[in-house]
């Protein structure tokens, strides 16, 4: 049983990452597990698409975690995910930048039945698909999600003339990156767009314990950049506990125009 519960386990963390790291015939060998586990979760997907309650239940029904290989999501911090819950609320149109699973775009498109969401991920993950398959069967035209970088993705936006009521950026979190995103952004926003960046950390004073790390070093210095030039005006910011030593924290403000 417990050799069983270790060989399920492994099969269920196999992510392209890990046949990538792996060597010789093992390559193979995890790439025909995966592809296999892969066919069965989209069988399954099929049949329990309505029964699953959100798309965390979704996710375990079809036999995908989250764990530390796996990247983070909003809804694993409470006060977050109530945070963004509570400014879409009033909000009718929503960009994200940074789908991963579609835990916040499921936030957003839960907090009020008129919203759309469009949210563009650069598909790394294979759960991607997974998310977007659940969502689109659960909110249809409310939502759409643009495969692809968002440096690619944002200005086939632009061509179309939309303005966003609210933007969240939590995608690539690479300096040039974030300059591109808060960029392209500003001009798919009018002066009452509420924007949101994730990951933007301040540092504490030489008695505090934190620091900014390598994960929130881009966006931070990005946002304080647009803050420095006038581009953006800063509403607020907020640092979440958690759980563990993550830091998880955001800033939030408006574009000027
Ligand atoms: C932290 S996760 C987003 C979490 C998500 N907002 C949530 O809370 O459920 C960041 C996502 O951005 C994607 N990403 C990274 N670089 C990107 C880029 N240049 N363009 C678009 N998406 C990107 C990653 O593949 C990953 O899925």
């Amino acid at each position: 049983m417990i050799l069983f519960n270790r060989i399920k386990s492994f099969l269920f963390r196999l992510d392209y990452l890990k046949i990538y790291k792996s060597k010789y015939l093992y390559k193979y060998l995890y790439l025909i597990c995966f592809k296999i586990v892969n066919l069965c979760r989209w069988v399954v997907s099929f049949f329990i698409k309505k029964k699953a309650n959100n798309l965390n239940d979704f996710f375990k029904r079809i036999g995908i975690i989250w764990y530390g290989g796996n990247e983070g999501h909003t809804q694993q911090v409470k006060r977050e995910t109530d945070f963004l819950e509570k400014q879409s609320r009033s909000k009718t149109k929503i960009l994200e930048i940074g789908f991963n699973g579609g835990h916040s775009s499921e936030t957003f498109l839960n907090s009020n039945s008129s919203l759309t969401v469009d949210s563009i991920d650069i598909g790394y993950h294979h759960y991607v698909n997974f998310g977007k398959y659940y969502l689109k069967k659960r909110f249809t035209k409310r939502f759409n999600l643009h495969i692809g970088e968002s440096r690619k993705v944002l200005p086939d936006l632009l061509k179309k003339e939309l303005i966003f009521d609210l933007i969240f950026i939590d995608g690539s979190h690479e300096y040039k990156d974030v300059i591109t995103d808060l960029e392209i952004c500003s001009k798919l926003s009018d002066k009452d767009t509420l924007v949101i960046l994730d990951d933007v950390y301040y540092e504490k004073d030489k008695d505090g314990l934190s620091s900014v790390d390598n994960h929130n070093l881009g966006p931070t210095k990005a946002w304080n950049e647009f803050k420095l030039k006038n581009l953006v005006i800063e509403d607020g910011y907020i640092e979440f506990e958690t759980e563990n030593t993550n830091k998880r924290s955001i800033v939030y403000g408006k574009f000027t125009f």
